[in-house]
């Protein structure tokens, strides 16, 4: 099923390579311990029933590429009125995070490890989302690389159709041109978004958003960080 039929439903170009890292042994045990509590293994082309995943009706947070997950874990923990789904590709990153949860004995996340694009595209119901979040994504700086970036006019229509409306989309960079692109990608996708901190503006760093370890790398390298939040319209 292609829910949007003028879109490529296959990506030629991913948005990662995937790194040969290894699990540690502790991940590796945490991944097949914890798999069952946590992990949610989705076939493409099955839309998911997100009432039945997590057990409630709460209003659910997807995060694309969460990394090694700190960061999402403190946000479930913090908000336990929302059901948080992380999608990654990373192994290592994935056996952090169920680590994480359970060591914070969380029951508001679950896990996906594939292709978040392919997951948006094909296993969300339109309208079914309150959030996506999209932290430090790999900026591609070499101008041939470009074209991996995740956020594009594909990726943010199908962000557009999963959100229901007023629900946000919550972005953040430290690499300054990914920053500017995105801000320019998201203006002009004004049939789907308004931009609550004003026309061409960033939006200031709530509170509620804890530092990633992305986030920290470029901190020490003496990036600026940029948060963008866009709402979707009804
Ligand atoms: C630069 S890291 C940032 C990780 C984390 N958000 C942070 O701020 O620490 C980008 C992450 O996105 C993941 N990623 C990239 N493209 C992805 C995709 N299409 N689906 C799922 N994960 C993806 C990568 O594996 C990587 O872990």
């Amino acid at each position: 099923m292609n829910p949007l039929p003028h879109l490529r439903t296959r990506r030629p170009i991913r948005s990662f390579v995937l790194r040969q890292g290894r699990l540690t042994p502790a991940q590796n045990r945490a991944c097949q311990r914890l798999w069952p509590q946590y992990g949610v293994d989705w076939a493409p082309g099955a839309v998911l029933d997100l009432a039945s995943l997590f057990g409630n009706a709460h209003p659910v947070v997807l995060e694309i590429g969460f990394g090694n997950g700190e960061s999402l874990a403190t946000m479930a923990a913090q908000d336990p009125e929302r059901n948080w789904l992380g999608i990654e590709v990373h192994g290592p990153g994935v056996g952090h995070l169920l680590l994480e949860l359970e060591r914070r004995e969380l029951s508001n996340v679950r896990v996906i490890r594939h292709d978040a694009i392919e997951v948006l595209s094909q296993g969300i119901a339109p309208a079914s989302l309150a959030g996506v979040q999209l932290f430090f994504p790999d900026p591609w700086p070499k101008r041939r690389h470009q074209k991996r970036r995740i956020l594009n006019p594909e990726s943010i229509e199908l962000i557009a159709r999963a959100l229901r409306p007023g629900g946000l989309f919550h972005a953040a960079t430290d690499w300054e041109p990914y920053a500017e692109q995105m801000l320019a990608l998201l203006s002009q996708s004004s049939e789907f978004f308004s931009n609550p901190a004003g026309p061409g503006c960033f939006s200031p760093r709530p509170p509620s958003r804890p530092p990633t370890r992305f986030e920290q790398r470029g901190e020490r390298l003496g990036h600026r960080v940029n948060d963008l939040i866009f709402q979707r319209r009804a």
